[in-house]
């Protein structure tokens, strides 16, 4: 490809997400590949302008035991129940991960979960010495419930309970904290809103949705942890209708929109709904890591035929 014209596709797809400038608005989703450098270095050199590492919490998790996640059809039902090293060791991979990512110029996004808003801080505090880019407080993971009860995410006061306790220590890092967001609560727009009050710099939505999918052989659930998470192509119209509902409730503040992105038309559509950057999770899975680059070459062409010149005239055009 000429240089002009390859910078200038790179031009188009830039991406300001709080203040932070991503080469494409494509950010890996969390738990999908890891922590790992490697496979986070990869996926930056494939077409992701951001990369989220997996949750990690307080201490050491082993998850659960499998079957913990599996293809049912119309998308992916997972309970992996957040196994990470423990906070510690996870500030070790970042610092890896950030150093291997720093030539790219893509973003870290650290990601973390808690029991308790002090064990948030406390966990954000030992992270944020990795420098990440940006800290992802994932509030919603739907398949802990055993371990750490409802999520945050399910009301506006625990979501602003979290975002209060970490900001302050965001706030001296000086990275932008956003907070994952579920689906299954009946006013997503109203936790956007009391969570950005509270201090987010940014939501991520949406985390998976709750689901169970029953053998009728053995009559048994097929997860060990009987219920999982939905994630894939039948959660996209639930994370369009999250991202709309959050764009309209704080308006200006940044979203990325996660949920069923599979091609570059459906991150043109998040972006239309409000998104500021699109996440890209179970596409992995179906298109294997090259779906960041099919994707934002997808966007791309969307673009050109259309005559877009640039993101910013398509985001949230569906609101006008
Ligand atoms: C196997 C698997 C593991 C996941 N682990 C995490 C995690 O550790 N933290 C988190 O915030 N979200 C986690 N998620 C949710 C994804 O980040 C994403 O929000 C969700 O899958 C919806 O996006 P998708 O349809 O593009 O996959 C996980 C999803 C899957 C499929």
């Amino acid at each position: 490809m000429n240089g002009a014209l390859f910078l200038g596709k790179r031009a188009m797809l830039q991406t300001t997400l709080a203040g932070v400038t991503l080469p494409t608005p494509l950010v890996l989703a969390s738990g999908i590949i890891g922590t790992s450098a490697t496979l986070l270095t990869r996926a930056a050199a494939l077409g992701a302008g951001a990369v989220t590492a997996k949750s990690a919490g307080p201490e050491l998790r082993k998850g659960h035991r499998n079957p913990i996640c599996f293809d049912w059809g119309e998308g992916l039902i997972n309970a992996v129940g957040l196994p990470n090293p423990g906070a510690t060791h996870e500030a070790d991979l970042l610092a890896a991960a950030k150093q291997a990512l720093a030539p790219s110029r893509v973003a870290l996004i650290a990601s973390i979960f808690a029991g308790t808003p002090e064990q948030f801080a406390a966990v954000a505090q030992i992270v944020l010495q990795a420098n990440p880019d940006i800290l992802e407080l994932n509030i919603s993971c739907p398949n802990v419930h055993d371990d750490f009860g409802e999520p945050f995410a399910a009301s506006c006061a625990g979501a602003a309970s979290v975002a209060a306790a970490v900001k302050p220590l965001c706030r001296a890092a000086g990275v932008p904290m956003f907070i994952k967001l579920a689906p299954n609560v009946p006013n997503i727009g109203r936790i956007a809103a009391d969570a950005v009050a509270a201090g987010a710099d940014g939501i991520t939505a949406i985390n998976t949705m709750p689901g169970m999918v029953i053998d009728i052989e053995s009559a048994r659930p097929i997860l060990t942890n009987r219920s999982g998470g939905l994630s894939g192509p039948m959660l996209r119209p639930i994370a369009v209708r999250c991202v709309y509902e959050i764009a309209e409730a704080v308006p200006g503040t940044p979203i990325i929109g996660t949920g069923g992105v599979t091609s570059g038309a459906d991150a043109i559509e998040m972006l239309m709904a409000g998104a500021t950057a699109v996440g890209v999770g179970s596409a992995i899975y179906y298109r294997g890591l090259e779906a960041m680059q099919q994707i934002s070459e997808e966007m791309t062409l969307w673009l050109q035929s259309h005559g877009v010149a640039s993101l910013d005239d398509i985001r949230g055009m569906a609101h006008r």
